[in-house]
């Protein structure tokens, strides 16, 4: 099934099990930056939040927050009852140390699965297996090549395909390209997060491979995925239309799953 189709799907299921819920979920989005990439996500998750009946919250601080300030307006929010997920943009000002922004943000509302003892999986590598797992592709066995590692992507993902059986190598900007090359010609699964247009173009890739992208590279305005397209596989996961359309669900998953949790509810759909 296209993504754009099983997205869609989705959310009229998240939508009917909010309707039956005694009161909806609430988000609340805080926005410490004016970037223009950081404007059109929170756009999305506004639109996407509203068409699943959900509350949200956004609120919009000063760029010259103390970090201080910032942590104390977050640890309002991770004592609010009427709040059950906390999301806070990323990229903060120079001056703010993220890590100890993701660390705030209580596990039990952390929709980004950010926090290292969060109970919730990061965004992207959730919607990437969920849909991989509905697309019913194999994985005990597999070879997974998954390049980039990042802490909300590679890493997070590599640990997913692990727990699915698969036989994981991380590659990454150290890797050789004769190294890369051999990698990808063997992998059943690859799952790219490098940042670059159509790293993946002419490299051997089997027939039968399942290319997932999750690159978003804007080039003179027009988006390109880290894969050229219509690589000779099974299945690629196209740019636009793709792998961000995942990750904006998994965050209302993860949103309901929050909470489920915090009224002791069984966490799952
Ligand atoms: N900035 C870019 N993507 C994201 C995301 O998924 N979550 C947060 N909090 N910030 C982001």
């Amino acid at each position: 099934m296209e993504i754009k189709e099983y997205v869609k799907e989705r959310k009229a299921y998240l939508t009917d099990l909010i309707n039956h819920l005694p009161v909806p979920p609430k988000l609340v989005i805080i926005q410490v930056n004016e970037d223009e990439a950081s404007m059109a996500y929170i756009r999305g998750k506004i639109k996407d939040l509203s068409t699943i009946n959900a509350n949200y919250e956004h609120i919009k601080l000063p760029l010259d927050i103390s970090e201080e300030a910032l942590l104390s307006v977050i640890e309002q929010y991770n004592h609010d009852e009427t709040v059950d997920g906390i999301l806070v943009q990323m990229p903060l000002p120079k001056g703010i140390d993220e890590e100890k922004v993701k660390e705030a943000v209580t596990p039990l509302k952390d929709v980004d699965g950010f926090h290292p003892l969060s109970s919730y999986i990061p965004c992207t590598p959730k919607g990437i297996i969920d849909y991989l797992e509905n697309e019913k592709i194999e994985f005990s066995g597999k070879n997974a090549v998954v390049i980039g590692r990042s802490n909300i992507v590679g890493k997070p993902m590599a640990k997913l395909l692990l727990n699915k059986n698969c036989n994981v190598t991380v590659l990454h900007s150290k890797t050789t390209k004769e190294d890369m090359a051999f990698y990808l010609k063997h992998a059943d699964i690859v799952v790219v997060a490098v940042g670059r247009k159509y790293f993946i173009d002419e490299q051997e890739l089997k027939k039968s491979a399942v290319i997932v992208d999750v690159g978003i590279n804007r080039v003179d305005g027009i988006l390109y995925g880290d894969c050229r397209p219509n690589l000779d596989v099974k299945l690629q996961t196209p740019v636009p239309g793709g792998v961000g359309l995942l990750t904006r669900l998994s965050m209302l998953e993860n949103l309901i799953l929050c909470y489920k949790k915090r009224r002791g509810l069984k966490d799952e759909f």
